[in-house]
């Protein structure tokens, strides 16, 4: 199975070229951004024609939530307008393509886990230029869209993945946020998952893939980090943790987030028979 990933220096892309090198039968091309920037139609189509992937994973997106609000149009052609053009592309090569969305697209207001059923309604500019991306996805016939949240690895460059060096470097006690409750989400559990489908031979839909467990905010996180050195390193010397609630998701310059985005992954789960492990079984790589 050949498959050509784009935004291969990013988090996830990462880690999908980790997780691929161990397996025998997948033939992996990667595209960091320097060596194939997508919203360039061209070079996209040529890639793919000289490629004929049988699977496109599209990792590559504008990430900085409160970025895109200033960033409006660098978000959405990054985000959503580059995909008509590359699914064109992967109709040309026969391939499927698979586009990573988040759980952004909601805007919080259940208090129980999102399903592939429910409505969309993003509120930020980052949700909605996601959006856009994946009804051009779904409009592909052999379009897949995974959405995710709160990716974590030693190859994330966000809170989640800071939280280990924070505890240990800090002297003074850390502030988190305990009002946003989501699902965190191991790279590699991620990027195993992709590879089930794509054995599978999964050629459309629309997927939530998260960690269970129910997820929680960046403060029980990192409580549970705190926990896991403690329990390996005892006597272990570590900042404490203080929680502040944001309460209203309205923070003047900042995008506004979802005070709850916590999704169900049943459905993938039954799909590919997969026992999805629970958002905290990452962290022991992580400390
Ligand atoms: N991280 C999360 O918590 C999270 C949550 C939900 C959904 N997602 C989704 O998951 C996917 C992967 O996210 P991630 O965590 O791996 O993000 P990331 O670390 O920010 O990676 C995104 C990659 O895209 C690259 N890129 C930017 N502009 C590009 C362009 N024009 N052409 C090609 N590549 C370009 C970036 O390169 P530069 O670094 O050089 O800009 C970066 O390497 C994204 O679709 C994201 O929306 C992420």
């Amino acid at each position: 199975m050949k498959v050509l990933v784009t935004g291969a220096g990013g988090g996830l892309g990462t880690v999908v070229q980790q997780v691929a090198a161990g397996m025998d039968k997948v033939h992996l091309v990667a595209y960091s951004r320097a060596e194939l920037d997508v919203t360039d139609e061209k070079a996209v189509a040529r890639a793919i024609a000289a490629q004929m992937p049988d699977y496109v994973i599209n990792t590559a997106a504008f990430t900085h939530v409160d970025q895109a609000e200033i960033q409006q149009e660098e978000a959405f052609l990054l985000n959503a307008r580059c995909l008509e053009p590359m699914a064109a592309a992967c109709q040309k090569a026969g391939a499927v393509l698979v586009h990573i969305s988040t759980d952004y697209v909601f805007d919080g207001t259940k208090d129980t886990p999102y399903t592939e059923e429910d409505p969309t309604n993003p509120i930020n500019v980052y949700g909605a230029s996601k959006r856009e991306g994946e009804l051009a996805v779904l409009s592909y016939e052999k379009g897949i869209v995974i959405r995710t949240s709160w990716i974590y690895s030693l190859h994330s460059k966000n809170f989640l993945a800071a939280i280990p060096r924070l505890l240990r470097s800090n002297k003074e006690p850390l502030r988190i946020e305990h009002s946003q409750k989501n699902s965190p989400t191991y790279a590699p559990h991620l990027a195993e998952a992709l590879f089930v489908l794509m054995h599978r031979g999964i050629t459309n839909g629309l997927y939530h893939y998260t960690n269970t467990g129910g997820g929680c905010t960046r403060y029980t996180f990192a409580c549970a980090v705190r926990d896991k050195i403690r329990a390996k390193e005892p006597g272990v010397v570590l900042a404490g943790i203080k929680p502040f609630e944001s309460g209203t998701p309205d923070r003047p310059g900042l995008a506004q987030r979802p005070l709850y985005s916590v999704m169900s992954a049943q459905k993938i789960a039954d799909l590919l028979e997969l026992d999805i492990p629970h958002w905290q079984s990452g962290i022991d790589f992580l400390i």
